[in-house]
């Protein structure tokens, strides 16, 4: 199948990419590249890549293609909540953009990675995709509007999915280190203390980037039935622990470290926990990693690849390397490229 690929310089994409290959795909990427360059160890083998901002496709980049993996967004709340209107720009209206284009070109599955925080503040109760959408931030709400806008373009020629990811963990040489089992892992590694900022109340839903990757290239050659106009939970009911139980974890996989839960920073609304039967009964999906093999994983590779305290606050942390292209004047205030002599 020819696949496209956006947001594949990313740290899903780095990882999805290969996984999709293996399975025989023919990829190609998409990508604004905002962390093309933010690497740890060995650069990955880079597919056919279109560098291209997402508000800027055309339709001519979608000719060809049997199906769009579709990625490519800011890609969580604080980016969501330092620029909304962006946020909205790119998450939503752009990706609807190119949902129509994919129409219209053709294209006949559409992937979309949605993720399991449209569920907001859920309590203690297991949610299933049938549960309230309660979206707490921008970048929540910009899923839910996406999934509710290209839900209403399917058609018997244009089947679109809604993969909802529990939160990502695990190694990818494109790194994110704003995200919780990477992160606590990371800081344990670098200071020797796994520290918790807020009371590690909140459940957190995990999943591994590989077994998301999986997922994906599941919902590619799944029956069209199957997909059509779905949305699927991925993640596995095992991984559904507070952020309590995860910092934990994570004291077992770094030798010597210490715990400390500050609560510095307040309660976090955010608080979800999540039925994953959906996708394993209709789609044969079931997440295969453990938060500890996870977490020991995560150790074993930032120590052999030497994270340093830099990369790991700045060249991995979404948020900070947008604002590094915005100082640089490689980024302009609407998070666009910056044309050199323009
Ligand atoms: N990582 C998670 O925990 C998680 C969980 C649930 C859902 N998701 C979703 O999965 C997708 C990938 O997440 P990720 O963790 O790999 O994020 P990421 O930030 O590592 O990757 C996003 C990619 O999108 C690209 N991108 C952003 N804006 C663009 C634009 N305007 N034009 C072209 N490319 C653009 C970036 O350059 C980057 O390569 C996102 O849609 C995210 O919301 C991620």
């Amino acid at each position: 199948m020819r696949v496209l690929v956006t947001g594949h310089q990313g740290y899903l994409g780095t990882v999805m990419v290969p996984e999709l290959q293996r399975a025989g795909h023919e990829v190609t990427g998409l990508d604004s590249g905002y962390f093309a360059e933010c690497v740890l160890g060995q650069a990955p083998e880079a597919p056919p890549t279109l560098s291209v901002d997402l508000r800027d496709v055309r339709a001519e980049h979608l000719a060809g293609f049997d199906a769009v993996v579709h990625l490519a967004a800011l890609s969580n709340d604080p980016l969501g909540a330092l620029a909304p209107q962006i946020t909205y720009d790119i998450n939503h209206h752009a990706s609807v953009r190119l949902a129509r284009l994919a129409k219209d070109a053709g294209v006949r599955r559409f992937l979309y990675a949605s993720t399991c925080s449209v569920y907001g503040a859920a309590g203690d109760e297991l949610v299933t995709e049938d549960a309230p959408l309660r979206p707490l931030t921008p970048y929540a709400d910009s899923k839910v509007r996406v999934e509710d806008d290209v839900a209403a373009l399917a058609d018997s020629g244009f089947a679109p999915v809604f993969l909802r990811n529990a939160t990502a963990f695990g190694f990818s040489p494109r790194l994110r280190a704003d995200i919780v089992l990477n992160n606590l892992v990371g800081y344990a590694v670098l200071t020797g203390e796994v520290r918790v900022l807020s009371d590690g109340t909140p459940w957190r839903p995990l999943v591994h980037a590989q077994d998301i990757a999986r997922a994906f290239a599941v919902c590619l050659t799944a029956p069209v039935e199957a997909i059509a106009c779905r949305a699927y939970n991925i993640g596995t009911e095992t991984n559904n622990l507070t952020v309590s139980q995860i910092a934990h974890a994570v004291v077992e996989a770094v030798p010597g470290a210490t715990l400390a839960i500050t609560g510095e920073s307040g309660a976090d609304p955010r608080s979800y926990r999540v039925d994953f039967s959906y996708a394993r009964k209709e789609l044969g999906f079931e997440a295969q990693w453990s938060i500890p093999d996870g977490a020991a994983e995560l150790q074993r590779e930032y120590v052999a690849r030497g994270l340093t305290s830099d990369a790991f606050f700045h060249r991995f942390t979404r948020l900070a390397q947008l604002r590094s292209l915005q100082e640089a004047g490689v980024l302009d205030d609407e998070l666009r490229r910056v044309r050199i002599g323009a």
